[in-house]
């Protein structure tokens, strides 16, 4: 069995397992991937060619036929990485309201997961990568050496988000926050499956900076480029 030099961070939305795959990625220089782009371009192109996302048929469709693609980032606006579909940047619209509505609907599919998670392996066997999603370190990738799960209580993902929000000058309602981080982990609980053998993190009691500094410390030797 080849064994890909490849972590895998699975958890919540909300949970920081995005910012704790980005740096972890920097400091190793692997590749950050997260597979929740996937998710949300095939449902922006499902939206935009006026399909139901709940149409398992349609949306599986969809998904054989457009080509999804994640680059470096081509312009210096503050993105992580350029998301095209079929060569289109929607970089930023993979983030509007429209999607964020009905992407746990078209991510559900079976036929749908599939496909796409064939593609997410096919990256992930290439290593040297920070693999984030729901699903990757107990389907996509089994064979990682590292696997964290990442969860942060609902009430600690509401404050930090109140946070982030009030420093950017928006008022916001803390119960209405969790109320909606509630609803939306219920939304995803059906693509949520965490690996048998991953690190469980709790995020509630510890900073991210911190947290980066314990994955750090659980990676193998054998598995940096400059050891
Ligand atoms: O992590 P995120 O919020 O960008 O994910 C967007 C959606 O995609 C979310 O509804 C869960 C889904 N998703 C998934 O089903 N499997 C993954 N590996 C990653 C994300």
């Amino acid at each position: 069995m080849t064994i890909p030099r490849a972590i895998t961070i699975d958890g919540p939305a909300g949970s920081g397992k995005s910012t704790l795959g980005a740096s972890l990625a920097t400091a190793l220089g692997f590749v950050y991937f997260d597979t929740g782009v996937m998710y949300r371009a095939l449902t922006l192109a499902v939206i935009e060619g006026g399909i139901d996302p709940t149409d398992a048929a349609a949306v599986t469709v969809c998904a054989e036929r457009i080509s999804i693609g994640i680059h470096p980032p081509t312009v210096a606006d503050g993105r992580q990485y350029t998301i095209t579909i079929d060569g289109r940047d929607v970089t930023w619209a993979i983030r509007d309201q429209r999607v964020e509505g009905a992407v746990s609907s078209a991510a559900g599919h079976p036929p749908v997961r599939v496909i796409l998670r064939a593609q997410q392996r096919e990256i992930g066997m290439r290593g040297e990568v920070v693999m984030v999603g729901r699903d990757i370190g107990s389907i996509v990738l089994p064979e990682a050496p590292l696997k964290i799960y990442l969860d942060v209580s609902i009430a600690e993902r509401a404050h930090r988000r109140v946070v982030e929000l009030t420093a950017r000058g928006e008022s916001v309602d803390h119960d209405a926050l969790a109320a909606s981080i509630k609803n939306r982990d219920e939304r995803d609980a059906h693509v949520m499956q965490p690996a048998p053998d991953a690190v469980h993190i709790n995020g509630d009691t510890q900073s991210p900076a911190d947290t980066l500094s314990y994955v750090l410390s659980l990676v193998p030797m054998g598995m940096r480029l400059h050891a």
